[in-house]
């Protein structure tokens, strides 16, 4: 069984992250979405939250599970079975985070490959930072997020 998981922080989920998700469980039997605990980031969701939201998201996709993780990637990888860690490249500006990160987790583990999937042009300036910015502010994230996310911000901020 060809298992990969795809990690991030996930705060919160945006169509950009879906469309990753929706492809990468076209291509490996099973998807594991890995939600960091300790990604240096002080997050607006809970673990939680964040869980809950991808887990509704990804309701129709049947070989994707939701977990949260501490610790290394690599390490919950293994634990998992995972031969693959599956990354979204958005730009260029992308890459250089996103090479080291692939180099390190390659020299903590050189049995797990990095998988890049290159973004669709119309999320290719989406980040999840964005979308925060947005909603704070009180615009309209319709069109970034699900409205069941765009309701979790608006609580956020608004209420
Ligand atoms: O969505 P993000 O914030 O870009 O995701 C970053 C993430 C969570 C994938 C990365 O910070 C991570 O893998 N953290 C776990 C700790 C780890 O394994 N660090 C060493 C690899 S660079």
């Amino acid at each position: 069984m060809r298992i990969a998981v795809y990690p991030g922080s996930f705060d919160p989920i945006t169509y950009g992250h879906l469309d990753i998700i929706e492809r990468a469980a076209d291509l490996f039997d099973k998807v594991i979405v890995a939600v960091s605990v300790n990604s240096g980031k002080k997050p607006l969701f809970t673990i939680e939250e964040r869980v809950e939201m991808i887990t509704a998201e990804c309701h129709h996709l049947k070989n994707v599970e939701v977990r949260h993780f501490r610790g290394l990637l690599v390490d919950f990888a293994v634990q998992n079975n995972a031969r693959s860690i599956v990354r979204g490249l958005r730009a260029v500006s992308d890459f250089e985070y996103e090479f080291q990160m692939a180099l390190t987790n390659r020299k903590l583990n050189a049995q797990l490959e990095t998988i890049f999937l290159v973004s669709q042009p119309n999320y290719s300036f989406l980040s999840s930072s964005i979308v925060k910015e947005i909603a704070s502010l009180g615009g309209d994230v319709s069109g970034f997020v699900s409205q069941n996310v765009a309701n979790r911000l608006h609580n956020k901020y608004h209420r």
